[in-house]
């Protein structure tokens, strides 16, 4: 029978032993042949000695990623060539017999090899694969699968699955779209989430729904997206959004407690839309850093220099702070390099006053832009901000979203330049709730859902829905962790005149409602019960646990940035049979 080469241990000394697996190094040690053996579970070394001619000569011949089969005996290594390091270390397997399964051609990367370009791992993810760090990232993203399929199996959760070949769904992203041969000219659109089957199941009666979803979007790409990524999906009925969140948060305390024997807080903190924009300029606050924005905003309406009192007197602009203790060390050199960091975020400078001594003032301070300020508005920025002696205060001043995306970028980068974010407490969850329910799109000058077109308002702001749409707040909610939105959701509106009021503000009129979520709205007729669910990123969560930069890294089979498998080469061309089948034609295609 055989036997796993990471789980050989000095009490199968003196036993006799086959184990299978992968050469992960040969050397030839003066006569006698060591081979390192891999398996998925771990390495052993075998030792082929020339005593033995038969074992010897195989071991002569094996190659990297050669497979083999060696039939031999455990002994406990020589003194002094024990290898604490691995915990098969101590001993080794004297090979009897090396049955060589397979060869492998000399490989395009080596296995133990540190920098490996991420094309080269890409085209050759099958052997990348192999690799120990891939082999345990995918066998924690199965742990956690399964940890969180137990946790929801124990909670009478059924595992439902919803179609692929689907109509648009409402997330808001570009569909990937499948031509019908059997309906020329009509298209199923992949699912974006499966938001309205899960809903649907609920007016089913299901009560308790999750699944592992795989969900499409065509979006341009970034490390924490995919193309084709996988969420945690779940939907639940007479459940409120107290009672889902308290759920999840003890699902996902569990999975970290199984899977990571990490303690994560009880209960999460909480912040509303407003608090998290106000002190970090975003809604997905790494709360591992201690940094934090300082409204000003009232404060600079009366000054003289426009660069702020223009902002502050519009309401839609803003003017805040960042107070970085210590950052006054930061040369000129640096700040101009913080500087081009916040343009990529729309914001046109980056003003800054470096505090040396505090109690002298005026004096104490070094800026451009101390001239233009008066003394009162300095002094407000020096109590407001806590600045010491040695802090940088940079400001922020523009657009309200071009001040919070550029100083929460800004927070963040500093946090990690400056090693100011937390590791004595490496995981930091959170909720983020009030969000608006819409937000005006000035491009398309129309209100838009934050999250999406089903999600329920807060009871009492309903009335104000037809004349301050925008002050009206919803019950979504989104769990953050470190910096990274891991999942969000809500309680659903399930009467169909209210879906009615928010698709009239949206500006879906009725014939597009109906033929986009037309079943849905119709099933609401019947009986639908309140309900309310959320969906995990997976793979960010996966790719968090795991302590990996990309989501791409803990995907067996991931697309590049550009959207293309380099394994496969998908996206790839068709036969233009096959295109005729389905009524189409390429622009390059002429008509025949
Ligand atoms: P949402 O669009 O917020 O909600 O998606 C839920 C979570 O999925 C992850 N995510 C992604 N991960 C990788 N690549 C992508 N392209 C990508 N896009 C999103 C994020 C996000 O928090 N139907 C609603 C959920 C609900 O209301 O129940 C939905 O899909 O971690």
């Amino acid at each position: 029978m055989r036997q796993l080469c990471g789980r050989l241990r000095e009490d199968h000394i003196g036993q006799p032993v086959t184990v299978k697996g992968w050469v992960l190094n040969r050397r030839d040690h003066g006569g006698v042949v060591f081979i390192d053996l891999r398996d998925r579970s771990g390495q052993v070394q075998i030792v082929a000695d020339p005593d033995a001619p038969g074992p010897f000569e195989a071991a002569d011949m094996c190659r990297s990623e050669f497979v083999l089969e060696v039939l031999g005996r455990v002994r406990v290594r020589p003194e002094g060539t024990a290898n604490p390091e691995l915990e098969t270390g101590q001993i080794e397997v004297l090979a009897d017999e090396i049955r060589i399964l397979n060869r492998a051609e000399p490989l395009p990367f080596q296995m133990d090899a540190t920098e490996i370009g991420e094309a080269t791992r890409l085209r050759y993810r099958y052997l990348d694969l192999r690799r120990p760090s891939m082999q345990h990232a995918i066998r924690i993203r199965h742990r956690i699968v399964s940890t969180l399929r137990r946790y929801l199996d124990e909670r009478e959760f059924t595992e439902i699955e919803t179609p692929i070949l689907t109509r648009s769904t409402p997330e808001g992203a570009r569909d990937y779209l499948v031509p019908s041969r059997t309906s020329p000219g009509n298209f199923f659109a992949l699912p974006q989430s499966p938001q309205l089957f899960k809903q649907l199941l609920m007016v089913s009666g299901f009560e308790r729904y999750y699944q592992i979803a795989r969900c499409f979007r065509d979006e341009d790409l970034r490390a924490d997206r995919q193309p084709e990524f996988t969420q945690l999906d779940m939907e639940m009925s007479f459940m409120d959004e107290k009672e889902i969140m308290a759920l999840c948060e003890s699902m996902i305390r569990s999975v970290f407690k199984s899977v990571l024997d990490a303690d994560l807080p009880d209960p999460f903190p909480r912040l509303s839309y407003r608090e998290a924009m106000a002190r970090f300029g975003s809604d997905r606050p790494d709360l591992r850093i201690d940094l934090e924005l300082t409204e000003l905003t009232d404060a600079m309406k009366p000054v003289e220099f426009k660069v702020f009192s223009g902002p502050a007197n519009d309401p839609e602009g803003r003017v805040a702070a960042l107070h970085v203790p210590g950052g006054g060390t930061l040369t000129r050199s640096q700040i101009d390099a913080y500087t081009a960091f916040v343009a990529q975020y729309g914001a046109r400078g980056l003003a800054y006053i470096k505090v040396n001594d505090v109690p002298k003032g005026r004096e104490g301070l070094q800026s451009p832009i101390l001239k233009f300020l008066p003394d009162d508005v300095l002094e407000q920025i020096l109590h407001r901000t806590g600045a010491q002696d040695g802090s940088m205060i940079f400001f922020g001043s523009g657009r309200r979203e071009v001040v919070n995306d550029s100083l929460g970028a800004l927070r963040e980068k500093l946090g990690a330049d400056l090693g100011r974010v937390d590791t004595q407490c490496p995981w930091r969850p959170l909720w983020v709730t009030d969000f608006p329910l819409v937000e005006w799109d000035r491009d398309e000058k129309r209100w838009q859902a934050l999250h999406h077109p089903f999600t329920a308002p807060r009871p009492e702001h309903v009335d104000s829905l037809e004349h301050r749409p925008g002050e009206v707040l919803s019950r979504a909610y989104d769990m953050v962790l470190n910096g990274t939105e891991i999942g969000g959701g809500s309680v659903r509106i399930h009467r169909p005149e209210l879906q009615q009021r928010i698709f009239d503000l949206l500006g879906i009129d009725a014939e597009s409602a109906a033929e986009k979520f037309g079943f849905l709205l119709e099933s609401f007729r019947f009986g639908a019960p309140p309900h309310g669910g959320i969906a995990f990123g997976l793979d960010r969560l996966v790719a968090m646990m795991c302590e990996m930069e990309s989501i791409r890294d803990v995907i067996a089979f991931p697309k590049t940035q550009k959207a293309s498998c380099l394994l496969t080469e998908a996206p790839g061309s068709v036969d233009p049979v096959q295109l005729r089948e389905l009524g189409l034609r390429t622009k390059t295609q002429r008509p025949g």
